[in-house]
């Protein structure tokens, strides 16, 4: 990884070389380094998947918070299993943790 999130020759060499059936990705706020992919990091990224032919796991736990993050799952909905959450950011400015709900989308 390096500021911007995960590297993509670094992802691209992984994928070529331990051909992963699904690959897990935070590209917003990433817990804990707090790194936002910018898009054109995420346009590489979704290149990388659908060459390599892998599997998304996208966790958008932190996603409402950076309401202009365009979510890998749009640029690869056919191979993208997306993960939100409720409890870290509305609780966080709403709820007080006083609520947890997740939801996955395929
Ligand atoms: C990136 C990420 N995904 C998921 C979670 C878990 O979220 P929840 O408590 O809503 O299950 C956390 C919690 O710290 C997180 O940092």
């Amino acid at each position: 990884m390096d500021e911007h999130g995960v590297v993509p020759t670094a992802l691209d060499a992984a994928c070529r070389r331990h051909a992963p059936k699904a690959v897990y990705l935070v590209p917003t706020i990433h817990n804990p380094t707090t790194a936002t992919m910018p898009l054109s990091r995420r346009e590489e990224v979704a290149e990388i998947l659908r060459r390599n032919d892998v599997l998304l796991l996208e966790d958008d736990a932190y996603g409402p918070l950076e309401p202009d993050a365009v979510p890998l799952a749009s640029l690869i909905p056919e191979r993208t299993y997306f993960m939100a959450s409720l409890s870290k950011c509305e609780s966080a400015i709403i709820l007080n943790h006083s609520l947890t709900c997740g939801a996955v989308d395929s």
